[in-house]
């Protein structure tokens, strides 16, 4: 088939337990993405079987994640949907791209280096997953001849990665692979922690006052806006820098997000105002948005047999297509069957 359209691929790892950073950094662009390109979205569930922490039954969060998926308006009549494990050539393209990437390259990883440094403080021992987690990302991204992949700033290097894998491999064996180029937005690519606005806000964070759950009762999230860092900048006054006002420009790239407005717009109307009366037009417009998503997440949620519909129609759909450069590289590397 050929599309006219370019192809997009992103993914998240399922949880139920998604941050605002989440949705911000990525999913609230991909109802937008559907009308400019042909869209890929997939759950990473065997991403996901890297944090061992306890035993893990992932179906839930899968269920949960694909919810979140079509609350924030991800349309499966326009983009496949779908669940990584459900596509077995995944796994199978994984191997073969370990056999093309190097060593030395992986432990360059910014990635990597931050898991291995936060896993080793606590003298937990680390899979060797976590380390091959980028080639993983690269096979769910060149099986589907993907032209763009919408990454957060610290995703970026991933994807580079996965273009240098593929150019090792077309240069040995033609032109199999597109090359993909990360996607990046301006702003709101990175939501920081609220308490420690240098830090990316992260699920996995011990301190919950520093992440905003999607599912986060409302009454909690004015508290933890409320607390949330700013400076003592005096008087005080509110403007977009990072290195000199990381918690208000914080602040701003949460507000720019979610009420669809600039923050230059966003800093004329609030000129002249206090952090305390900035704080409550945060609340009020963030109370306003996790409600409606909360309400359609839940109506969603509460269809398992619609979901699980979704996901199987996903399946067909992507392993029909990943199905088609699983083959192309077979037939290179002569991993044919003789019968
Ligand atoms: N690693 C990504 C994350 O944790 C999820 C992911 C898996 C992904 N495969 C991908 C993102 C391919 C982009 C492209 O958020």
């Amino acid at each position: 088939m050929i599309f006219s359209k370019p192809i997009l691929f992103s993914a998240v790892q399922p949880s139920g337990n998604l941050t605002l950073g989440n949705y911000i950094g990525t999913m609230r662009h991909w109802s937008k993405m559907q009308n400019n390109y042909e869209c890929l979205y997939c759950i990473a569930d065997l991403h996901a079987l890297t944090i061992q922490e306890n035993k893990i039954d992932l179906k839930k969060s899968v269920l949960d994640t694909l919810s979140f998926y079509l609350a924030c308006g991800v349309d499966p009549n326009k983009s496949i949907i779908f669940i990584q494990s459900h596509v077995y050539q995944h796994s199978q393209l994984n191997w073969i791209l370990n056999c093309f990437s190097q060593f030395s390259e992986l432990l360059r990883m910014t990635q990597f280096k931050i898991k291995r440094k936060i896993e080793s403080d606590c003298t937990k021992k680390i899979n060797a997953a976590l380390f091959n987690y980028p080639i993983l990302m690269a096979a769910d991204i060149l099986l589907y001849q993907t032209n763009f992949v919408p990454v957060g700033r610290d995703q970026k290097q991933h994807v580079e990665l996965t273009r240098n894998i593929a150019h090792r491999f077309n240069s040995l064996y033609g032109n199999i692979f597109t090359l993909p180029k990360p996607l990046i937005t301006q702003y709101g690519s990175k939501i920081m922690s609220l308490l420690e606005p240098h830090k990316k806000m992260s699920k996995s964070d011990v301190n919950k006052n520093n992440v905003i759950f999607l599912l986060d009762d409302i009454s909690s999230v004015a508290l933890k806006i409320q607390h949330a860092l700013t400076d003592s900048e005096m008087p005080s006054k509110i403007y977009y820098d990072i290195s000199k006002k990381p918690g208000i420009s914080n602040l701003l790239e949460i507000l720019s997000a979610i009420t669809n407005k600039d923050i230059n717009i966003l800093l004329k109307e609030l000129e002249g105002i206090m952090y305390a009366e900035f704080k409550k037009i945060v609340v009020d417009c963030l109370s306003k948005f996790l409600s409606k998503l909360q309400k359609s997440y839940n109506d969603y949620r509460h269809d398992e047999s619609y979901l699980k519909k979704i996901a199987y129609e996903g399946a067909i759909k992507s392993q029909l297509r990943s199905q088609k450069t699983l083959k192309d590289i077979h037939d290179k590397l002569g991993l044919i069957p003789f019968f």
